[in-house]
């Protein structure tokens, strides 16, 4: 792992208030905020713009190829674009919640990410959320969370934004693929949000790094 920076590493099932915990972290530490997932989210909602079928493996990958992706930072927090095109409240429609963990199952497509989420690194301490970042991304930082929710508040979360998402079904589709499953990565602190509120969470999460010996 890189010697100059730092990474905390944040995973977690669907909508267990990792992003919000992880900014909110991240801005009271003074380091970037990454969000994995939506990388994985452009490359979905690209692959749907495309007419490309998701479960089609060999024609994501060919279609990827020709996909120029940027990953860049403002005002603290990770930004995406493809082919030029900056993406944000675009990825998060019901559409690519339904494809994404297919597309994010197929190991070719994880390589390119992770080395793009591994660059982060070279320039910035970094929060940094997903699904395998404690156990893949950077599985050398002593910095680990996963954060949870039982399966009715994560459900009820979700609905309360307003769209669409099987919650259940894509975290079963996470935990059960073979390239990267989500887990609780050996030397992970579990903080349970089910009855915390945010601040509760980024409270127990700044207790949690005080615990592996975080220094501001
Ligand atoms: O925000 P939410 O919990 O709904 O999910 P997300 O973090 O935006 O991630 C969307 C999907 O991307 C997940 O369901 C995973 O299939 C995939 N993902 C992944 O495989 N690995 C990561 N490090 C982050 C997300």
């Amino acid at each position: 792992m890189n010697q100059i920076h730092r990474a905390v590493a944040i995973d977690g099932p669907a909508a267990s208030g990792k992003s919000t915990v992880a900014k909110r972290l991240a801005a009271s530490l003074g380091l970037v905020m990454v969000n994995s997932g939506a990388m994985y989210r452009a490359v979905t909602w690209q692959i749907l713009q495309e007419k490309i079928d998701p479960e089609n493996s060999a024609s994501v990958l060919e279609a990827m190829n020709r996909m120029e992706i940027e990953c860049g930072v403002e005002d603290g927090l990770s930004t995406i674009a493809i082919n030029g095109r900056l993406l944000t409240t675009e990825i998060r429609g019901a559409e690519v919640n339904e494809h994404v963990s297919k597309i994010a199952s197929i190991p070719e497509v994880r390589e390119r990410l992770v080395a793009m989420q591994r660059e982060y690194l070279d320039n910035n301490d970094v929060v940094m959320e997903g699904r395998d970042i404690g156990s893949v991304v950077f599985p050398d930082t002593p910095f680990k969370l996963y954060i949870s929710a039982s399966e009715e508040v994560r459900a009820a979360r979700r609905a309360k934004d307003g769209e669409a998402d099987a919650v259940a079904q894509r975290d079963a589709q996470d935990r059960q693929r073979k390239a990267s499953p989500l887990k609780v990565s050996d030397g992970s602190i579990v903080i349970d949000s089910s009855d915390l509120t945010i601040e509760g969470t980024v409270e127990a999460a700044r207790e949690a790094l005080i615990k592996f010996g975080w220094e501001d």
